[in-house]
């Protein structure tokens, strides 16, 4: 009886935790089969059509790229990382409280929140991103407030900015969507001043959200007939692919280009209690603040790794 009911739980827990009721295409995704140099413009046709509005139900009403728009994107943006990224002000935990005289380099801006808080924070900041949808949205975001930055359509991969532009490289779910991951990380090791740094949120593949995606649908699912686990995560993530990290791996990525390197797990709610928005609220309560940021910080989705000191010359080739 006792093994029945916690099966059940189980499966329960794994079905309404990664519960895809939202309007993300997920008939769309890398295999294998495919080579990296294969998939960078399916990457970008993804994301042009499904750009990063954190919209997942289509509650989203208002007209797109009308200020109310941008709003309603913030509020849905800001709600789910608070509290574990923001103590006063949107990813305080996270980004400088300034960056007054400080180049910025953001890649992948999306609809372009980041980039206002950089902006706000005194940064002259340069916003590139694979897709034009996004570079649209996020100069009528900058236009509306009265904020400037360069934005411009630029794959990340192939950065046309000279060496050592830049104080700080910040992307926020970016980089594992992109065909060659790593490419990217030279590329901003190469464009960072001697003494700059980088920030960058990857997805977590020690995460429970990604280990609830693989127990429904490769175990029970069974989609380890024709698909590997990270097929399997590929194809109900969002992007056309999206590669998850181990903590340990993500650091030695970064340490191939940089002299230090530190990687912590964040979360949000969902990470903390994995049922739907409408059952969180009350164990959360019960949780209390401490103990929701000390389990978001063991099995969060997101890793985010700062490095600092890019390393010379092999980084520059
Ligand atoms: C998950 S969204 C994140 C957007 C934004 N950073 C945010 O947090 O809302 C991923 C973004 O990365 C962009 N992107 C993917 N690959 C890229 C690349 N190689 N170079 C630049 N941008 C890329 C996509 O176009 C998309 O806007």
């Amino acid at each position: 009886m006792r093994k029945t009911l916690g099966a059940r739980t189980l499966i329960f827990v794994c079905q309404t935790a990664t519960d895809e009721e939202d309007n993300m295409d997920y008939s769309s995704h890398r295999s294998l089969g495919q080579a990296p140099h294969q998939v960078q413009e399916s990457n970008r046709t993804w994301w042009e059509g499904n750009p990063m509005t954190y919209d997942w139900h289509g509650k989203n009403s208002t007209e797109p790229h009308s200020r109310k728009w941008f709003d309603e994107i913030d509020r849905s943006f800001v709600a789910a990382s608070f509290p574990y990224l923001s103590s006063h002000r949107p990813f305080d935990r996270i980004m400088p409280e300034t960056l007054a005289g400080k180049r910025v380099l953001e890649i992948g801006c999306g609809m372009g929140l980041h980039t206002e808080e950089l902006v706000t924070r005194g940064a002259e900041v340069t916003a590139i991103d694979l897709t034009e949808s996004a570079v649209r949205a996020t100069k009528a975001r900058l236009a509306y407030k009265g904020l400037t930055a360069r934005v411009q359509e630029t794959d990340a991969e192939d950065l046309p900015f000279d060496d050592g532009e830049f104080d700080l490289v910040w992307s926020w779910g970016v980089i594992h969507h992109s065909a060659h991951t790593g490419r990217i990380v030279r590329q901003i090791a190469r464009v960072l001043a001697p003494d700059g740094e980088t920030r960058v949120m990857v997805y977590n593949r020690e995460s429970l959200i990604a280990r609830l995606l693989l127990c429904r649908h490769y175990l029970l699912g069974a989609e380890f007939r024709h698909r590997t686990p990270d097929e399997v995560l590929w194809a109900h993530t969002d992007g056309y692919l999206a590669r998850y990290y181990h903590p340990e791996q993500l650091e030695d990525m970064f340490l191939g280009f940089f002299t230090t390197a530190q990687v912590t797990v964040l979360g949000q709610d969902a990470d903390v209690v994995p049922l739907p928005a409408r059952l969180r609220s009350a164990p959360l309560h019960w949780l209390g603040d401490d103990r929701r940021r000390a389990a978001a910080g063991r099995r969060g989705f997101f890793l985010f790794v700062t490095a600092q000191a890019p390393l010379g010359t092999g980084a520059r080739q």
